[in-house]
């Protein structure tokens, strides 16, 4: 993945745990970079090792992680360093979800070497939407539960995010249910 997704692990531990966290886990990850270049391409492996270093440093487990780092990265990585993109891409969360299946043929513009994961959308009322997640990266479903998480505070539209189709239990991809109607705001 490219560095900015390193960055990004880097600057939720910095700035919620301290740098000697931080520390500690590149020492357990193997990880011998200094600094992350935002615009180079780096093996999966360095991510993923991180993302484990960090549990057993942190002792969160993986999905604590991971939902934190998916918010981290929509409100603060995304929004402080790509806020154009992202504000482009809808006036609300429903706009902003109907948009996503499109949202990283934009990115990809920029970074040529990207590997994007593809989203599509279905049975969209006037208060929810289905998601659908396809990836070759396995274990990140969890993020991505973050990441709308994220994108629904990024709105200040409360929602409720239940995944409804698990690939790592044998559905052909992950799909989950937004739904931001009365009920999510209670
Ligand atoms: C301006 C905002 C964004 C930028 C610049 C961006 C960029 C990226 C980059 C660089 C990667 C790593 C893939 C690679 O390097 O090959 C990535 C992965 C990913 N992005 Fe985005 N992204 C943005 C917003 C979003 C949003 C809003 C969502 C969903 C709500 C999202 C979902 C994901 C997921 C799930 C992955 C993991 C890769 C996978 O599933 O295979 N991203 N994105």
């Amino acid at each position: 993945m490219y560095g900015m997704v390193n960055k990004s692990v880097q600057a939720l531990v910095t700035t919620t745990f301290g740098i000697d966290k931080w520390e500690s886990i590149k020492r357990k990850a193997g990880v011998k970079e200094d600094v992350f270049l935002s615009n180079e391409s780096y093996p999966d492996s360095i991510t993923y090792g991180l993302i484990g270093a960090a549990t057993e440093v942190l002792g969160m487990s993986a999905d604590e992680i991971l939902f934190a780092f998916g918010e981290f990265w929509i409100l603060h990585t995304a929004r402080e360093e790509y806020g154009d993109m992202l504000s482009s891409a809808g006036r609300n969360l429903p706009e902003f979800l109907e948009y996503l299946p499109m949202f990283h043929i934009r990115v990809a513009l920029i970074f040529p070497n990207l590997k994007p994961p593809r989203f599509e959308c279905s049975n969209r009322k006037a208060d929810r939407i289905t998601m659908h997640y396809f990836s070759h990266r396995p274990g990140l479903s969890v993020f991505v539960r973050g990441l709308f998480s994220g994108v629904a505070k990024l709105y200040n539209t409360p929602a409720q995010i239940t995944q409804t189709k698990f690939k790592d239990k044998g559905d052909d991809h992950d799909e989950f249910l937004v739904y931001w109607g009365d009920a999510a705001k209670q």
